[in-house]
């Protein structure tokens, strides 16, 4: 080697050595700001939507300092001056991976109806930006919300194009309803998915998850292993895992047992009613018919996971059609939404299974998808169907003025799926 060989040699290890150090300071001090930084933040309604809304994060690691600061909007930043600091409950919950989760909420109440504010979470360490939510009206008014079926698989590759297509479909919606199954197992990483696919929207609008089969915990034996079965797979139990009611604050005036997976809230007008398909539906079949008898709003909407009318020939589930389809018929429904089947099916108006004369009411059912799995489209009753379609990732907006209701079923490039209208006599 020569001179000149060496010196650029040492020069060369001089530079990887203050290199390596000025990483691992980095590395250091990120290390410590991102164990307290928010992520995972997601809106949710309350059963008073006019009045407070319900958000939920979570850090890497402890951070009991958690708070959301909160103003009334304005149209520049002068909010800052005004803005209401509100500690936030902490909570963990063992992940899949059997590590603690730590998870913040507030319920923030006491709003004014009809009234956007801004919000940000985090502490001192940091913050993020500032995020904004409408509430809702205290009388029927117009609004609009999307609908998905199952998003499960593809979520950060393809849910989130989807998503981004909803946004800008409905970039007005006061909600988005998922039909259920989140995520493919309810693992951490999938779950970080979903909302790396639901980005900004989940902080900007409230977001009502419906719990599908995907969506239930496996089950662990006493050494911690998730129990396989003959062929490998995983076993699940019938219980939602620790995670789901930390990540939401969803309401909790179900069957008891059930908190945050099956509800109903009221937003201007319409009566949204969300079942856990999965357990227990002669339970919620027993608290579902007081809140379909009684109810001061004009439209009623259900949403599950299974649906009555499959559209798949092989998938027909006879136990959940059977557990609700009577109280459908009886309190006039008006639509049911659901997922499951990874494909696309409206119904024609039905009363006992029959499409009912023009002019009669009769309850709309829909199965649809968000995802990138994909199922044949082999409805055992075609007959029933208005509408089906396979191959599809598809976003519904759902649009309530008065007696009207305007449905339209949109693919992940823009094109229309389906569309149809309802009118109240
Ligand atoms: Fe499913």
């Amino acid at each position: 080697m020569t001179r000149s060989s060496v010196l650029l040699s040492r020069l060369w290890f001089a530079l990887v050595v203050l290199r390596f150090v000025g990483s691992a300071g980095d590395v250091a001090a990120k290390v410590v700001d991102s164990t307290r930084t928010p992520f995972q933040v997601i809106l949710n309604p309350t059963t008073t939507p006019a009045t407070s809304v319900a958000l939920t994060w979570r850090t890497e690691g402890p951070a009991p300092d958690q708070a959301v600061q909160f103003a009334v909007a304005t149209p520049g930043t002068s909010f800052t001056a005004q803005a209401i600091s509100v500690p936030a409950r902490s909570e963990t919950a063992i992940l899949d991976t059997r590590a603690e989760g730590y998870y913040h909420s507030v319920v923030l109440s006491g709003l004014k109806p009809a009234t956007r504010y801004l919000y940000r979470v985090g502490s001192e360490a940091g913050w993020t930006e500032w995020n904004q939510v409408l509430t809702a009206q205290t009388v029927p008014a117009p609004f609009a919300f999307v609908y998905f079926g199952d998003p499960q698989d593809g979520l950060k590759e393809h849910v989130t194009r989807i998503f981004r297509t909803a946004d800008l479909l409905a970039p007005d919606a006061a909600f988005w309803l998922i039909a259920g199954d989140l995520t493919s197992e309810p693992e951490d990483a999938q779950i970080r998915d979903f909302f790396t696919a639901g980005g900004a929207a989940f902080r900007n609008r409230l977001v009502v998850p419906v719990a599908g089969n995907h969506d239930i915990a496996f089950l662990y034996d006493e050494a911690g292993n998730i129990v396989l079965n003959k062929k490998g797979k995983k076993q699940r139990g019938e219980e939602l895992p620790p995670t789901w009611r930390a990540q939401f604050t969803l309401p909790e005036n179900g069957v008891a047992g059930l908190e945050e997976s099956n509800y109903h809230l009221d937003y201007q007008g319409v009566r949204l009613i969300v079942l856990n398909s999965n357990v227990r539906l002669a339970d919620q079949a027993a608290w579902l018919e007081p809140r379909l008898a009684t109810h001061p709003n004009r439209w009623t909407i259900v949403c599950f996971h299974h649906p009555l009318y499959s559209a798949g020939r092989d998938r027909d589930d006879r136990t959940t059609r059977d557990a609700f389809l009577p109280l459908f018929d009886k309190y006039r429904v008006d639509l049911v939404l659901t997922g499951h089947d990874h494909a696309y099916a409206r119904s024609r108006p039905l009363r006992g299974s029959v499409a009912v004369p023009a002019g009669e009411h009769g309850t709309v059912y829909v199965v649809s998808s968000c995802g990138s799995k994909f199922y044949p489209v082999t409805p055992s009753n075609p007959d029933l169907m208005a509408k089906t379609a396979g191959d599809l990732q598809l976003c519904q907006k759902i649009s309530i003025d008065g007696d009207r209701l305007r449905y339209v079923s949109v693919a992940a490039d823009g094109s229309v799926n389906d569309a149809f209208e309802l009118q109240k006599k």
